[in-house]
């Protein structure tokens, strides 16, 4: 591969802002970052959701860990220089849709705290929300939903989270949601509450 440059490239003002989007959407636009360790929660509770903003009428997408590694990430594996690339291109990627009037729902495992501060450092403060899965291991091991930890143990899979990779829990999640103890609908309640609290959605 050549080297990669962008001097030669001249940033064009759009037309059409994001304010603009919100106002016609009724509606802020948002990154909401759910982060924990696989089997944790993310992708359920980021389509669950979904599902409710979407019944009432808001623009939302949820970008998954499974899904855009068979698409936009597809060359890449879970060493630690694959997962910061991961992370860098899911950023930018939330970045854009949230620009285009979206509520991101993000969901990876996104092990390190370094690249999710650059996911965050992308945005203004208060479009990024952290969500903590925050399930320990043995739940998370004992769901064992893809049968993915069962070959993690037995050295199947390498530099797998939790097992032969770490995760590094977040400092100052905006949310913190132990599904472990909590259900789906509790959990929905607590993220729901806080984003009309910030008025990213009417109450
Ligand atoms: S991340 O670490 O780069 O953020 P991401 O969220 O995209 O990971 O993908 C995680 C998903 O990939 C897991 O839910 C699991 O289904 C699958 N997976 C496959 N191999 C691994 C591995 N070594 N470590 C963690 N997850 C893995």
């Amino acid at each position: 591969m050549g080297k990669i440059t962008n001097q030669n490239t001249v940033l064009h003002e759009p037309v059409v802002y994001r304010k603009d989007r919100e106002e016609m959407n009724q509606h802020k636009s948002v990154i909401i970052w759910f982060t924990g360790l696989s089997g944790s929660g993310k992708s359920t509770l980021a389509y669950a959701l979904e599902d409710v903003l979407h019944k009432n009428n808001i623009r939302t997408f949820v970008l998954d860990g499974d899904n855009i590694r068979r698409g936009l990430c597809k060359d890449l594996g879970f060493s630690k220089s694959d997962r910061i690339e991961n992370i860098r291109r899911i950023g930018e990627v939330s970045k854009l849709m949230m620009e285009a009037g979206s509520i991101v729902l993000a969901a990876f495992i996104s092990p390190f705290k370094q690249d999710r501060k650059i996911a965050r450092d992308l945005v203004s403060k208060g479009d990024f929300i952290e969500v903590f899965c925050d399930t320990s291991i043995d739940i998370c091991e004992s769901r064992d939903v893809k049968g993915l930890y069962k070959k993690a143990r037995s050295g199947e899979i390498p530099e797998f989270t939790g097992i032969s990779s770490p995760y590094e829990n977040p400092d100052a999640p905006e949310l913190s949601l132990d599904t472990g103890a909590f259900s789906v609908d509790d959990c929905l309640k607590e993220m729901l509450s806080y984003i009309s609290k910030k008025r990213i959605i009417k109450p």
